[in-house]
């Protein structure tokens, strides 16, 4: 059930203070010990939460070679076989919200992790148009079990999932990245996926 916004307000409000002081005693921790990789990875993510709860931080240009790389970084935490990058350009700029736009590929990331058991490859390509009204596109390619036809249209639903419905906000990730890509960033993300033979989910978001 969705907790009201009063609540969540509360809530966050009472997450803000441990996760300052988590943070705080991280960065005393690493004036220690300043070359400690998970303490830094610890950091990073306490103040990625703060970020995400501080509402919004604002837009500005980012690199999304950058956003995208320290996505699956993260990701990797959660064991990805192997994960490409490919980009057409030396980089890509976009303008909006970083953190929104590394929610989308947090979220398509992780679902992709969380469909697939092995061999887990994930694509990221980054097209630049050659024309007057360039575009950005993105596409997050996996090689796991496919969506079905039937559910391939309600997979940006709020709360349509198929996973353990036991699960808190289950059902929201996809329905979190149309409303950040279409509302936040004026674009597009669409879906393909195959079952069977060459199993596979596409994923492709086209920035303005
Ligand atoms: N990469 C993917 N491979 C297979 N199925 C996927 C993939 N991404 C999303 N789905 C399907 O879309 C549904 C909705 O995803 P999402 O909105 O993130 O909710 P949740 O992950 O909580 O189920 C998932 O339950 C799953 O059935
Ligand atoms: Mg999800």
């Amino acid at each position: 059930m969705p907790r009201s916004s009063k609540k969540i307000d509360e809530l966050l409000h009472d997450i803000k203070s441990p996760l300052t002081s988590a943070i705080i005693s991280c960065e005393e921790a690493l004036d220690k010990d300043p070359l400690n990789e998970n303490l830094r990875d610890v950091r990073e993510s306490l103040k990625y939460i703060a970020s995400l709860i501080n509402a919004d931080s604002g837009d500005e240009r980012f690199s999304v070679r950058e956003v995208i790389s320290s996505s699956i970084k993260s990701a990797k935490k959660f064991s990805i076989d192997s994960c490409e990058i490919n980009f057409s350009s030396p980089d890509n700029y976009i303008y909006g919200n970083t953190i929104k736009f590394k929610r989308v590929i947090d979220n398509i990331l992780l679902n992709a992790i969380e469909a697939l058991a092995t061999n887990i490859v994930i694509r990221v390509e980054i097209v630049m148009a050659n024309s007057e009204n360039a575009s950005t596109v993105v596409k997050i390619s996996d090689n796991g079990p496919g969506i079905m036809a039937g559910d391939l249209e309600k997979v940006f639903d709020n709360g349509f999932s198929t996973k353990d419905k036991t699960m808190v906000n289950s059902g929201l990730g996809l329905y979190i990245c149309k409303s950040i890509i279409e509302k936040d960033f004026g674009g597009q993300i669409s879906v393909e996926s195959k079952i069977g033979r060459d199993h596979g989910t596409t994923f492709t978001l086209v920035f303005p």
